[in-house]
This record gives structure tokens, sequence and C-alpha cells, in this order.
């Protein structure tokens, strides 16, 4: 400020211009310490620059709180860097409708187009979806008793399940698989139940 009004040093100023420029009356003004109304503007000016620094300098996070009610205009965050289970619950139905339906439709549609020709958020989650219960896993799918697969089921069915529609979902929810080695990771009973449960 008071640079600036060095600058402008009386003698410098054709006097006309300095006597009707209430401008620059003001900056001038603002380099005498004796001026309490300059003091208090120019005090007002540099929070305002502050504020306007403050505003520029922040980055929206991934994780802004979407503008509209629509998911499909949720911006999701990188899987790699927030968990499925880190989401909210607008991001986490997002999710569900930007990457997994999408993927797993082809799926499904490919295992037999008739039964999953209406494959959607019902196809896992059942029919609790209307009442926006997403709960997993779900007890209304096939119920599974690993000790009596094979005379229970289609080798076919297991095998899809076990090799296409396990991996696949546990690849787009970036989620360690379930094996002997790693008994947490992601398996069959994130979306079945065991019989008799
Ligand atoms: C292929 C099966 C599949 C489909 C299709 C699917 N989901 Fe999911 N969904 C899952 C699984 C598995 C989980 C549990 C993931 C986890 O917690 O690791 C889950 C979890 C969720 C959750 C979080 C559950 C909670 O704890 O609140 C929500 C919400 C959700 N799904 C909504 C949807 C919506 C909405 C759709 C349709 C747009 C959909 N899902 C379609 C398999 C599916
Ligand atoms: C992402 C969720 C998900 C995972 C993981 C999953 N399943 Fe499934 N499974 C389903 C859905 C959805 C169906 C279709 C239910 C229907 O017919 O409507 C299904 C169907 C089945 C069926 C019945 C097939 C038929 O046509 O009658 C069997 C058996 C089965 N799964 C076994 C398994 C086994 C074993 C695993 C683990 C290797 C597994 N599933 C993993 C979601 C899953």
């Amino acid at each position: 400020m008071c640079g600036v009004g060095g600058h402008l040093a009386p003698g410098r100023i054709p006097a006309r211009r300095a006597e009707k420029s209430p401008h620059l009356e003001r900056v001038l003004g603002a380099c005498n310490p004796a001026d309490p109304s300059a003091i208090l503007a120019a005090m007002k000016l540099l929070v305002v620059a502050a504020l306007l620094t403050a505003a520029c300098g922040s980055k929206p996070s991934p994780t802004t709180t979407p503008k509209t009610d629509d998911e499909a205009a949720v911006v999701l965050p990188d899987i790699n860097e927030v968990p499925f289970d880190k989401l909210d619950q607008k991001q986490k139905i997002a999710f569900m409708k930007q990457k997994v339906v999408p993927q797993m439709k082809p799926l499904f549609q490919n295992h037999d187009a008739k039964d999953f020709a209406e494959f959607g958020c019902k196809t896992c989650h059942g029919d609790d979806v209307k009442d926006g219960h997403f709960d997993m896993p779900n007890p209304k799918l096939p119920k599974l008793n690993f000790k009596d697969h094979n005379s229970k089921y289609e080798k076919a069915d297991l095998e899809w399940m076990g090799k296409e529609v396990m991996p696949t979902m546990g690849k787009i929810l970036n989620l360690p698989l379930h094996s002997e080695e790693n008994p947490k990771g992601f398996g069959c009973l994130a979306c079945h139940t065991l019989e008799g449960q």
C-alpha cells in the first residue's frame, strides 16, 4: 500500500489531477498512519484479499457432496483411494449403478438371457430394494451348502459363479478374493447365505 503511495509522491502528479481524484487521495491517505478510516479500509481490503486467496486455493475434494439427486451424476472417488465401505450411501448407490450393474449384467445375461433379461439391483439385492434396503448377503438368493454343492447345483452354474461372478465382483469392489489363505476375502458368502441361516 505505502509503496504505491511512494511512487505517487505529490511532486510527480499533475496538481489538478491529484486534487480531483478522490481515489488517489484515498491511496495517499492510506499511507498516513494517523488516518484511522484509511487503516480500517486497508484492513478490510486485506481481509477480502485473504478470503479470495482461500477460496481460490481450496481444491474441490473428491468426496464433495453431490449437487443433484441423480446417482448417475454423482462423482465417485477412485476405488483405489476410497474403499467401497467408506463411501456414503448415495455414493454406494451411484457406484452400484455406474460400475457394478454395467459390468455384471453381461455376465448374467450371457449365462441365461431369459432368466436375467431384467438384470438390475433386484437380481442381487432382492425385492427389498423398493424400500431402500440393500443389505448383503441376501438370504433370498439360493442358499449354499458347500458340502453338498455338487449334488444340489449344476456344475456349469457353480463354475459361472466361482470363475466369473465372484472374481469380477471382487475386482469391481477392489477387494481381495476369498481363498483358503484369505478366508476373510470377498467370496460366495458376500452375496449368499448358508443353508439353515
Ligand atoms: C451383481 C450383484 C449386485 C448388483 C446387481 C447390485 N449390487 Fe449392490 N451390492 C452387492 C454386493 C456384493 C454388496 C456388498 C459389497 C460390500 O459390502 O463389500 C452390495 C452393496 C450395496 C450397497 C451397500 C449396502 C449397505 O450396507 O448399505 C448398496 C446401497 C447397494 N449395493 C445398492 C445397489 C443398487 C442401488 C444397485 C442397482 C443399481 C445394486 N446395488 C446392484 C451386489 C450387487
Ligand atoms: C456378487 C454376488 C454373488 C456372488 C459373489 C456369488 N453369487 Fe451365486 N448368485 C448370485 C445371484 C444374483 C444369483 C442368481 C439368483 C437368481 O437366480 O435370481 C446367483 C446364483 C447362484 C446359484 C444358483 C444358480 C442357478 O441358476 O440356480 C448358485 C448355485 C450360486 N449362485 C453359487 C455361488 C457360489 C458357489 C459362489 C461362490 C463361488 C457364488 N454363488 C458367488 C450372486 C452371487
